[in-house]
């Protein structure tokens, strides 16, 4: 059998195409299995997994925990908002109370990057990273490109735009690495103020103008503004970010072709995404929070087997 190169997933700078190939394979088996009228296997039977959260979530959350359950595994949630963090108690000393209840796996995000890379040197668990502050979320990218696949065919060779606040995203990092490592073409594009300086370091193309992303793109994947982690103004308001750079019906109609939209959510509605085009039959975005639950069921699966 087939096996990943890592027991952990930290992020996705660590695979190697083998292991994201393998990833989807795994995937587009779980996938049918979602699509039957039972849609439980026996997989991770006497497995526990612990998703712990310190920082919010709505999709990746309960996309896990649905995956977990799909595939018989045991499931605790943590919610740092209402556990004894708030008394003070460390990261470590938390992970290694829930481990104490044999728990096999760890989920977790966190709002520091590396948190989940300082905890796989000192737990013997396997860790997933559900996201890292603004450094990488690697079942996003990973569900990002097997949705792109499931799309268009394939993920060699497309044309991917990521617009919006790079800045501050681990979507953007995790999807560079992915869709680099599938052989897709990535170029960025934002106002300069949201736009890390390293980014062209990365091999991706960079571009101000929304509309000569969106000419240039087969898939234009559209980032959240995320306001909570910006303590400057990086721009004068949303009403001129939403002007300069949201995408919008407007626009995709100007050009002379169809292009893919994908937003990883939550949306901030009007801002860089308008209703009239995350409603559209451009859009794939449900259908990359539908895959998200394969890409979670063969991510824990394939890890599960390695200890
Ligand atoms: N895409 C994503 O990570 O969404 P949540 O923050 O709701 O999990």
């Amino acid at each position: 059998m087939q096996q990943l190169s890592t027991r952990h997933l930290l992020g996705i700078k660590n695979l190697s195409e083998e292991d994201i190939q393998l990833i989807f394979e795994t995937a587009d088996s779980f996938k049918e299995v979602l699509n039957r009228p039972i849609k439980k296997v026996p997989s991770l039977r006497d497995i526990t997994i612990a998703n712990v959260f310190f920082e919010n979530s709505t999709r990746t959350k309960l996309s896990f925990e649905l995956a977990e359950k799909r595939l018989s595994a045991d499931v605790v949630n943590f919610a740092s908002g209402s556990s004894s963090v708030k008394k003070g108690e460390t990261l470590i000393d938390t992970v290694n109370n829930i481990l104490a209840m044999k728990v096999d796996m760890v989920v977790m995000r966190h709002s520091s990057p590396g948190a989940p890379h300082f905890l796989s040197r000192h737990i013997r668990a396997n860790i997933v990273n559900a996201g890292d502050g603004t450094h990488e979320h690697p079942t996003q990218a990973l569900l990002d490109a097997f949705s792109i696949r499931e799309k268009l065919g394939d993920v060699a060779g497309k044309k991917v735009a990521i617009i919006g606040d790079v800045l501050h995203s681990r979507v953007a990092l995790s999807n560079i690495f992915c869709l680099q490592k599938l052989g897709a073409e990535v170029m960025v594009c934002g106002p300069a103020t949201l736009l890390p300086k390293y980014i062209r370091d990365l091999g991706v193309q960079v571009e101000q103008e929304v509309f000569k992303a969106l000419q240039w793109c087969d898939v234009a994947n559209v980032l959240r503004i995320q306001l909570e982690r910006q303590q400057i103004k990086y721009f004068p308001s949303l009403r001129e970010y939403s002007l300069y750079y949201g995408v919008n019906k407007k626009l995709l109609n100007r050009l002379n072709k169809e292009i893919v939209i994908m937003h990883p959510g939550p949306i901030n509605r009007g801002v860089e995404l308008n209703s009239d085009v995350a409603d559209s039959d451009h859009s794939i975005i449900l259908q990359q929070v539908e895959n998200g639950v394969a890409i979670r069921m063969a991510v824990l699966y394939l890890l599960a087997g390695l200890k």
